[in-house]
């Protein structure tokens, strides 16, 4: 081996520690973040259908629908996003890699949004679904698609929370 090629040693092939992106907060080997962030996702679209059935109807049970979901939505998100905080810190091969911290800032303003839709619906939920809490409800809806693209691609092309073939 010549003396360029050994000065081309990539660092971060020569520390395994980097690789190592199992899951840690998991049951036997399943994620939890993984099963928890079905709840926010699911809640947050049912807060889109409920709001749009209560435009499209008048029915005031779609609204009051509409504020658990959101309430639900934001609990359970900040839930799922604990456990993925926790997984990202713990980690190394996780907290190493970018792609980890650019999930982690959407999934925040994904919350905060959650938050938000939410709160603006306290002791108001019938008034408050037209118009912000359906633009609300839009904005989360996308962001949720967003992050929850994000998350997958995070597993499924960086292979990240998985474990490796022995
Ligand atoms: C708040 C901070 C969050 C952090 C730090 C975080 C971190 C992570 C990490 C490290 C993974 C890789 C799999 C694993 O290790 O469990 C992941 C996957 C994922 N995340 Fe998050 N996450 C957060 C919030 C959210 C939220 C709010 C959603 C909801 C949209 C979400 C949706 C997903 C999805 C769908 C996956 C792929 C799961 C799979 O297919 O196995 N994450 N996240």
């Amino acid at each position: 081996m010549s003396e360029t090629e050994q000065e081309l040693v990539d660092p971060v092939e020569e520390r395994r520690a980097l690789h190592e992106t199992e899951s840690k907060i998991a049951i036997a080997g399943h994620p939890l973040h993984a099963m928890l962030v079905t709840f926010p996702i699911a809640l947050t679209m049912s807060v889109l259908g409920a709001d749009l059935l209560y435009w499209w109807s008048g029915d005031v049970f779609w609204a009051r629908a509409a504020g658990w979901a959101s309430f639900g939505a934001f609990v359970m998100g900040v839930i799922a996003g604990i456990t993925g905080t926790v997984e990202l810190l713990m980690v190394r091969g996780i907290r190493n890699r970018s792609a980890s911290w650019t999930h982690f800032i959407l999934a925040v303003m994904l919350l905060s949004l959650l938050g938000m839709n939410w709160a603006w619906r306290i002791g108001n939920h019938v008034e408050a679904v037209l118009p912000l809490g359906l633009i609300l409800s839009l904005a989360a809806a996308a962001l949720t698609a967003a992050t929850g693209w994000h998350g997958g691609k995070l597993v499924f092309d960086y292979q990240i929370g998985t474990k490796p073939q022995k």
